[in-house]
C-alpha cells in the first residue's frame, strides 16, 4: 500500500509547495523596503508611520502561525494555505488601491500579514513527515522562498517603480496577482502522508522497525509544558530580535558610516543572498552532524558577526562579509528551529508545536527593528543597538548549549 500511496503522489512535490509558498511569503516581508521612498514622496508620511504597516505584518504573520498549525494538523495543509493565498493576495492587490495609512495597516499589515501566516506554516509542519531522516533538508526548502522571494521582488519592484508608466501601486497590484496563484498552486501541492505511510523501499535510518513501541509523540498541550519549550522559544526571540534589528538597519547604517547607498544596498544584498542559501545549506548539515552542533555553531557565529557589525561599518568588503555571516546565520534559524521542534515533539503535532514557536518570531518582528531605531534615535549611533543584539544572541548561543531533550512520552 505505501508504494501505490507513494506513486500517487510523488513527495517531491511537497517540496514544491514549500517554495512556492515561501516565496510568496518572502515578497511579502523582506522586500518591504522598497515601498518606504515611494509612499514617503507620495503622501509625505515619515518612516516610523511607514515601518509601522511592516511591524504589523510581522505582528499578524507570527501570530497566525499558531492556529494555522494547528489546523494544518487538524483539517490537513492543503485548506489552511488555499485560505491563506486568498487573504495573502487580497491584501497585497487592495494595499495598492489606498489613500490613508489606516486602510495600508488594514490591507498589507492586517490582510495581508494574516494570509501570509496562513500559507508559511502549514509546509513547514507538512514537508518533514514526507522526508524522515531528511526532515531539516525538507524543511529547508519549505522556507528557502523567505531568501528567494525579496532577491526576486525586490529589483522586480523597483523596477516597475522606477517605469515612468507605471508606479508603486502597480507593483501590489501584479505581484500580488502572481503572489496569488503561487500561493494557490502551493496549496495544491501539499497534504499530509496517509497514516503509517513510509516511504518506498524504506529508509534505514529511520523506517520504523517496530521493536520500542512504549513511545509516542508530544502533543501540543504536552509540547508547552516541557521547559525546552520554552528555552527554544526565547532563543528564538533573541535570535530572531537581534537578525531583524540588523536586517531593518542594515542600509541605513552603511550609509551612516560613509559608504555610498549603492555600497550599503550591496550589504543589505549579501545579507539576502546568504539567507536564502543557508536554508537549504544548513538542512544538509544538521541532518548530519545534527540540530544541537548546527545551533551552537550558528548561534556562535552570530554572536561573534554582531560584535564585527559597527567595527566593519566604513569599509564596504567587511561589512559586507559581515552582513553575509549575518544572513547565514539569521537564514539558518528557519530549517534549524523546526528541525529541532520535530526531534523534541515528533512529527503528529508538529504544526501546533511549530506553530507556537514561531509566535516567537511574531514578537520579534514587531520589536527588533523598532526598537534598533529607538536606541539608534536615542544615541544617535548604532553601537547601541548592535551591543544589545550582540547581548541577545549570546544569551541564545547558552541557552541552546544547554538545552537536552525531553523525556519521551510514553503511551
Ligand atoms: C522566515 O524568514 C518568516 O522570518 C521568517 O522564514
Amino acid at each position: 500500500m505505501s508504494n501505490i500511496q507513494n506513486g500517487a503522489f510523488p513527495r517531491i512535490i511537497t517540496l514544491v509547495g514549500g517554495v512556492l509558498g515561501s516565496t510568496t511569503c518572502g515578497a511579502l516581508l523582506y522586500a518591504w523596503s522598497v515601498f518606504i521612498r515611494p509612499l514617503h514622496d507620495e503622501f509625505g508620511w515619515n518612516r516610523a508611520d511607514i515601518a509601522l504597516a511592516f511591524a504589523i505584518a510581522c505582528l499578524i504573520f507570527g501570530l497566525m502561525t499558531f492556529p494555522a498549525g494547528r489546523l494544518s494538523d487538524r483539517f490537513g495543509p492543503r485548506i489552511v494555505v488555499l485560505i491563506g493565498a486568498l487573504f495573502l493576495g487580497a491584501g497585497f492587490i487592495s494595499s495598492g488601491f489606498i489613500y490613508q495609512k489606516w486602510q495600508l495597516y488594514l490591507s498589507y499589515g492586517v490582510i495581508a500579514g494574516f494570509g501570509g501566516g496562513l500559507v508559511y506554516l502549514p509546509p513547514v509542519a507538512t514537508a518533514p513527515k514526507w522526508w524522515p531522516g531528511r526532515g531539516a533538508l525538507a524543511t529547508g526548502f519549505s522556507v528557502v522562498g523567505l531568501g528567494l522571494g525579496s532577491f526576486i521582488m525586490a529589483p522586480l519592484a523597483t523596477y516597475i517603480i522606477q517605469d515612468p508608466s507605471m508606479g508603486w501601486r502597480d507593483v501590489f497590484l501584479y505581484v500580488g496577482i502572481a503572489m496569488l496563484v503561487m500561493a494557490v498552486v502551493a496549496a495544491f501541492c501539499l497534504k499530509n502522508p496517509p497514516e503509517g505511510w513510509k516511504p518506498e523501499g524504506g529508509d534505514p535510518k529511520t523506517v520504523d522497525s517496530g521493536a520500542d513501541k512504549r513511545y509516542r509523540d508530544y502533543n501540543f498541550e504536552e509540547a508547552c509544558r516541557t521547559p525546552q519549550f520554552w528555552m527554544l522559544y526565547g532563543a528564538y526571540f533573541c535570535g530572531a530580535f537581534a537578525g531583524l534589528l540588523v536586517i531593518g538597519h542594515i542600509a541605513g547604517f552603511g550609509i551612516d558610516s560613509g559608504l555610498s547607498p549603492m555600497e550599503a544596498a550591496a550589504a543589505a544584498s549579501w545579507l539576502a543572498i546568504m539567507n536564502a542559501a543557508s536554508r537549504i545549506l544548513i538542512g544538509q548539515v544538521a541532518d548530519k552532524v545534527g540540530t544541537r552542533l548546527s545551533f551552537i555553531g550558528v548561534f556562535s557565529l552570530q554572536a561573534v558577526a554582531m560584535v564585527l557589525l559597527y567595527p566593519s561599518g566604513g569599509i564596504s568588503w567587511a561589512l559586507w562579509a559581515v552582513s553575509a555571516l549575518i544572513g547565514w546565520n539569521y537564514g539558518s534559524m528557519f530549517t534549524l528551529f523546526p528541525a529541532k521542534c520535530l526531534q523534541y515533539y515528533g512529527p503528529t503535532s508538529q504544526g501546533s508545536n511549530y506553530g507556537l514557536l514561531f509566535t516567537a518570531w511574531g514578537f520579534a518582528g514587531f520589536a527588533g527593528p523598532y526598537v534598533g531605531g529607538w536606541l539608534k534615535d536615542s544615541t544617535s549611533s548604532y553601537l547601541a543597538p548592535f551591543v544589545v543584539a550582540a547581548i541577545l544572541v549570546a544569551i541564545a548561543v547558552a541557552v541552546l548549549a544547554i538545552i537536552r531533550a525531553p523525556k519521551k512520552m510514553e503511551c
